[in-house]
């Protein structure tokens, strides 16, 4: 399976302006019974006398062009303040409105979407290629796109963004912070209810695609691609959010293909397909200061494909005291993956002793299977200060070679500061056999 997969994705709008609501709703595949729907509130709506200026759709809601604000599809020009206008005029107008890239190519630097909008929902639709500029200096806040302030944005392809990241990656991210810090492609920040899907982004500068601070998020269909080699590419990261899902994607880069940070409430990843890169990462945890809890993450019906990591939870061993509870890692194949089941409390190098004051509870890995490429196929190494609280492994079967233990090389389980409980298959065998 791949980028040929056949999604039979739907997503429908019900504009029901009768009762001041749009739902998006879209159903994955056959067969599969959870839909995925978001609620967008449209009772920030002028009133319906308010006609649109501009073209309407055919499927209604008036259509800006960023063409008709003087963007030129050469990829040369710097289309920035036609996008700008595009959204203004698009944000302060009635009813549901579309930003439109049509197909061509146009360059950006710094783009910022924001509101409060009377429009609702608000679709910026990428038919084209958007190209971030080299141009570092260009970028006020470390971010390409941004989509700030405003509820109900959909974002929707089937084109794509290119950071055209490889000139920027030279200035290779300070992890902790004292460094260069490169722009993300795409931000939601302060955007509820919120959409990212059909669309390509690859390359990026720093992270693909953010959500901070966003509640009922839905990224899915989006096909990320940067370099396994290229610096702190994420694929999508979230932190400070609730109810965010991210769904039928293929990532591929070079950090970690989804990560989960602080401060978010349920949190699921559901068929993703993941490599090369990292991993799926709940972390890292404990890096700033005033970070806030993680509860709830759900990591589903996931491949791993020749990455680092695989069902990976990671915190830095210098910490502030938080808590992350309720992670499960379910139904996870892992197509030749280092680390295919890691817990890091030790992260990053700090010549301090101290344990991640980072408390972990309530984990559970199950129906975790396929190959791993190191021998210790199962690593869960918690914090001196607050050892794992309920760790819990279920039918693991891992080994070195794919063709079972008898035949390749044992793998083996490495614990520490935690008691695990083991049941179903196992192997690698439980740490405490
Ligand atoms: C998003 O929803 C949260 C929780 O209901 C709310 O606190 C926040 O103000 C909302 N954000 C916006 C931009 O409306
Ligand atoms: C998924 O996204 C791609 C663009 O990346 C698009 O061509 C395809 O139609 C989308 N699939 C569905 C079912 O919308
Ligand atoms: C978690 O979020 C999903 C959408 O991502 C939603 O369907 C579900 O109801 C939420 N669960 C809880 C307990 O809030
Ligand atoms: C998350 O989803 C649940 C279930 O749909 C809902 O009750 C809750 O209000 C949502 N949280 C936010 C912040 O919107
Ligand atoms: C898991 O994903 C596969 C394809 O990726 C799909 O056929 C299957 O229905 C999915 N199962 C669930 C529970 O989502
Ligand atoms: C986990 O702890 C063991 C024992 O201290 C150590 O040998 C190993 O290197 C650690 N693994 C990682 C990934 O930190
Ligand atoms: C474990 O996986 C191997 C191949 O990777 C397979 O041959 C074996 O049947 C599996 N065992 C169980 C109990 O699923």
């Amino acid at each position: 399976m791949g980028l040929t997969r056949e999604f039979k994705l739907t997503t429908t709008f019900i504009v029901a302006l009768a009762i001041s609501s749009i739902i998006v709703e879209a159903k994955p595949f056959p067969g599969f019974s959870h839909t995925l729907s978001v609620k967008l509130d449209a009772r920030s709506n002028a009133p319906a006398s308010g006609a649109p200026r501009v073209p309407v759709a055919p499927g209604g809601g008036a259509i800006f062009p960023i063409t008709n604000y003087g963007a030129k599809s050469d990829g040369k020009s710097d289309s920035t303040m036609s996008f700008q206008k595009a959204w203004r005029d698009a944000c302060h107008s009635n009813g549901p409105a579309k930003v439109l890239v049509p197909a061509g190519t146009f360059k950006t630097g710094e783009v910022i979407f924001t509101g409060p909008c009377t429009a609702a929902p608000i679709t910026f639709e990428i038919q084209g290629t958007m190209l971030g500029t080299e141009d570092l200096s260009m970028y006020s806040q470390n971010q390409w796109i941004t989509i700030e302030h405003v509820n109900n944005v959909i974002v929707t392809g089937p084109g794509t963004l290119d950071g055209l990241g490889a000139s920027a990656w030279k200035h290779k991210d300070d992890s902790f912070g004292g460094g260069v810090k490169l722009p993300v492609s795409l931000v939601f920040f302060k955007s509820n209810n919120s959409v990212a899907q059909n669309f390509k982004t690859v390359n990026s500068k720093g992270f693909h695609i953010k959500v901070l601070e966003s509640d009922n998020v839905i990224v899915q269909n989006v096909t990320i691609i940067a370099p396994g080699d290229s610096p702190n590419t994420d694929g999508v990261h979230i932190s400070r959010s609730q109810n965010v899902t991210v769904a039928d994607s293929k990532i591929g880069t070079g950090d970690d293909c989804v990560s989960i940070g602080a401060g978010n409430t349920n949190i699921t990843v559901i068929r993703v397909e993941c490599g090369p890169g990292h991993g799926l990462s709940v972390g890292s945890l404990g890096k700033w200061k005033d970070e806030t809890d993680l509860r709830g993450v759900t990591i589903t019906n996931c491949t791993l494909t020749n990455t680092k990591n695989g069902a990976r939870i990671k915190s830095y061993r210098q910490s502030p005291s938080l808590s992350a509870s309720g992670i499960v890692f379910d139904d996870i194949v892992m197509n030749g993956v280092f680390n295919p089941i890691i817990i890091d409390q030790n992260y990053a190098s700090s010549h301090l002793k101290q344990g991640s004051n980072v408390k972990l509870s309530d984990i559970h890995f199950r129906n975790i299977r396929g190959v791993s490429l190191s021998k210790v196929a199962v690593t869960l190494n918690c914090s001196s200060a607050f050892p794992c609280q309920g760790v819990e492994l279920v039918d693991i079967n891992l080994s070195s070679t794919g063709a079972g233990t008898s035949d390749g090389v044992a793998v083996r389980s490495a614990c520490q500061n935690v008691k695990p409980t083991f049941s179903g298959k196992m192997n690698p065998a439980s740490c405490l056999a």
